[in-house]
């Protein structure tokens, strides 16, 4: 393939990101994992369903950075999951730790590539590879706005009966509880969703995506949701690779737009060559904005912990 594209982390959300990268032939992927094998036996299992699924890209799994020298991607999906008895801060701490290493790993391999941020708390997690890997801001982007939007567009999907291709919606805000779903920018077909549901509808489906990570940890108990997260990483990437100039919720370092200033946050930007092409202001009313400076509080408070964190 013409394009190239490294994921760091093959667990659940990394292995299943490599596997639609692939099938959909839209780059040679590199898969990397800290752990000995798990990328080789991963990409070796995708590569050996390639002729089935009939596709030509080239899969490498392994543990060495070299492998991913000039990559135009790197999807980050790095880290560890909260265990029991960590605390909050605990698990802050060691995925700051991860994701500054791989971000200067990578970066010394790939200097021009776009960095795509998976791995958790995710804005604070895009801090962290802005500043380890000095790139401009335009290429270190958070994927947890895609994903939000997704589950809120299945939603009102399951709720109307109608095609989740008719349907767009706006997630902003903070990957967290504290995250803004905006119902007035949500369509299906064009018509937003307040002239086609109740306000406590609304709010239930609002509600719902809120706890969205949630819900299916509480499902699969062991673990979370990787199915939906590597396809919102996936289509940020196509966007990038294809340079599409699409539109998508993502988190962006915003330096005054939405009058928030020095910090990662979920807005729609536009996703082209060069990563974030523009961040786009829509009009908010004071309940919304007031809602994502709360949610961007929410942010700031986990980036000055880190802070604290050496
Ligand atoms: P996972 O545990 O299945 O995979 C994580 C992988 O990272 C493991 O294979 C592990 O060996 C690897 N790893 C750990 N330290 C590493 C290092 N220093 N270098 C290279 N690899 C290393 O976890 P999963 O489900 O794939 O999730 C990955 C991350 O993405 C988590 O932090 C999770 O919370 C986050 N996530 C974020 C979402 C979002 O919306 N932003 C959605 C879903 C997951
Ligand atoms: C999710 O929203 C865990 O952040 C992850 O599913």
């Amino acid at each position: 393939m013409e394009k190239k594209v490294t994921v760091v982390g093959a667990g659940n959300v990394g292995a299943t990101a490599a596997q639609r990268l692939a099938e959909k032939e839209l780059c040679d992927v590199v898969l990397i994992d800290i752990i000995e094998g798990v990328p080789q036996g991963k990409a070796l299992d995708l590569t050996e369903a390639a002729p089935i699924e009939k596709h030509d890209a080239h899969l490498v799994g392994t543990n060495d950075y070299a492998a991913s020298k000039d990559s135009d991607i790197v999807i980050i999906t790095a880290g560890i999951a909260r265990k029991p008895g960590m605390s909050r801060d605990d698990l802050l701490a060691t995925n700051k730790k991860i994701i500054a290493d791989v971000t200067r790993k990578v970066v010394a391999q790939s200097p021009r590539a776009v960095l795509i941020i998976v791995s958790n708390p995710l804005d604070a997690m895009c801090h962290v590879a802005y500043e380890a890997s000095g790139f401009p801001k335009s290429r270190v982007i958070g994927m947890a706005g895609v994903l939000d939007a997704a589950r809120f567009r299945a939603f009102i999907s399951m709720a109307l009966n109608v095609s989740v291709e008719n349907i767009h919606a706006f997630v902003l805000g903070g990957h967290g509880d504290t995250m803004v779903p905006l119902p007035r920018y949500s369509t299906v077909a064009g018509i937003p969703i307040t002239e086609l549901m109740p306000p406590q509808r609304i709010e239930e489906l609002v509600a719902r995506t809120r706890n969205g990570g949630a819900e299916i940890v509480g499902l699969l108990k062991t673990g979370s949701a990787y199915y939906a997260p590597a396809s919102a990483a996936v289509e940020m990437a196509e966007a990038i690779l294809k340079d599409k100039k699409k539109i998508l919720p993502c988190a962006a370092h915003l330096d005054g737009e939405y009058g928030i200033e020095d910090l990662f946050v979920g807005v729609p930007v536009k996703l082209g060559a060069e990563g974030i092409e523009e961040i786009m202001e829509i009009a908010l009313t004071e309940d919304e904005s007031a809602a994502l400076k709360k949610s961007a509080a929410a942010v700031r408070e986990l980036v000055e912990a880190m802070k604290q964190m050496k």
